[in-house]
């Protein structure tokens, strides 16, 4: 017969002195389990006669229910002191003074985007900017993807509620800063010709190894008189040579398609893949690192210029992408995690500011 009196306070006083999460869960299984006192009890119910079952079931059952919800409070407060300790011991005083030791150091992306804008600043491009947050006039429409075009759809746009009409959204690609300044969103220009990059961030509803739901890009565009596909290519060889700092390095101009370049290409650079190595500028692999192309003459009429009178190219290219390329970095979604050691590791000193003289 079992002592049911003995066995809730053993019990109770055995989850009462658990001091851990750990030592918690062993209680719990010592007597909830599947083996367990209180299981262990209540099967001894079989063999008693139909008086004895119906108190002795009764009882155990109070009892079980009572152990469990001891078991749950305990767990929430050693919980709390385990929160507690833990806060206790990672706790970081931001008011100290910096130390060498635990200096910030430059992000990667920060860092390939000063690099980025150093290059092209060297060859006479302004840096433009644009809103995170988009309208589809801007986004799409301008751009000569129609609401129907399937280019809507690979964009995985996440949009945002709020105006009603559901057409704010948060831009797929730096794209839209073309449109902008070319309608003379930007202050200080005014008309045609243009020579601009425009860094920033950029989001898709994507989430896996190798895409992150925000990332960067850096759109750059050339609008002047008798711009043709000789520039854009001069222009983009000159870039990766500098970026990736070699004197040569095989470029491939491959025929692609966006709805705002005609004709539109992705550019692969030449490179060596061995087992655990990537060597860029050598080899016979290619690697796909940006799209670009001349700019479309509805993207001209939609900004109000005549295609007959101004011609240009655009590009555009992922800053992680590059920067995973020139420095090796593995894993794209590392760059996110706000990982201290990574940042240490990875990261760039704040006083070695990207310049072509001084060497990116
Ligand atoms: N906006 C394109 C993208 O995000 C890249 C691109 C820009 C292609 C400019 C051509 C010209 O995929």
């Amino acid at each position: 017969m079992t002592d049911t009196n003995t066995l809730r306070s053993q019990a109770l006083s055995a989850i009462e002195h658990c001091d851990s999460s750990a030592t918690l869960e062993e209680q719990r299984v010592a007597l909830l389990g599947k083996k367990g006192a209180i299981t262990e009890a209540l099967k001894t119910l079989g063999a008693a006669d139909a008086d004895t079952r119906k108190t002795l079931g009764a009882t155990l059952n109070q009892i079980k229910q009572e152990l469990a919800e001891a078991i749950d409070s305990k767990k929430a407060q050693i919980a709390a002191v385990e929160l507690n300790a833990r806060l206790a011991s990672e706790k970081i005083d931001v008011t100290l003074p910096s130390r060498p030791e635990i200096r910030g150091s430059i992000h990667p992306v920060t860092q390939v985007i000063e690099e980025i804008t150093a290059i092209f600043a060297d060859m006479g491009f302004a840096v433009a900017e644009g809103p995170d947050i988009e309208d589809d006039a801007h986004n799409f429409d301008a751009l000569n993807i129609p609401e129907s075009h399937p280019a809507r759809q690979m964009h995985d746009t996440f949009y945002l509620q709020g105006n009603g009409d559901g057409k704010t959204l948060l831009r797929t690609h730096t794209s839209p800063v073309q449109i902008r300044t070319m309608t003379g969103g930007q202050k200080d220009n005014s008309g045609p010709p243009f020579r601009f990059i425009a860094p920033g961030s950029t989001y898709r509803c994507d989430s896996d190894l190798t895409h992150t739901p925000m990332f960067h890009q850096v759109e750059g565009f050339v609008i002047d008189k008798d711009i043709h596909m000789g520039h854009l290519k001069g222009c983009l060889i000159e870039f990766l040579k500098a970026f990736f700092e070699l004197d040569e390095v095989p470029v491939r101009f491959r025929p692609s398609f966006f709805p705002f370049t005609e004709p539109s290409a992705e550019v692969d650079i030449g490179c060596k893949r061995s087992k655990d190595e990537l060597k860029i500028g050598a080899g016979n692999d290619w690697l796909e690192v940006l799209g670009c192309g001349m700019v479309h003459p509805n993207v001209l009429k939609n900004c109000g210029l005549d295609p007959d009178e101004w011609q240009g190219f655009a590009f555009g290219m992922g800053v992680e992408r590059l920067a995973m390329l020139k420095y090796g970095i593995p894993d794209l979604r590392t760059f996110f995690d706000s990982d201290t050691r990574w940042l240490s590791h990875y990261g760039f000193d704040a006083l070695n500011i990207p310049s072509l003289l001084g060497g990116l």
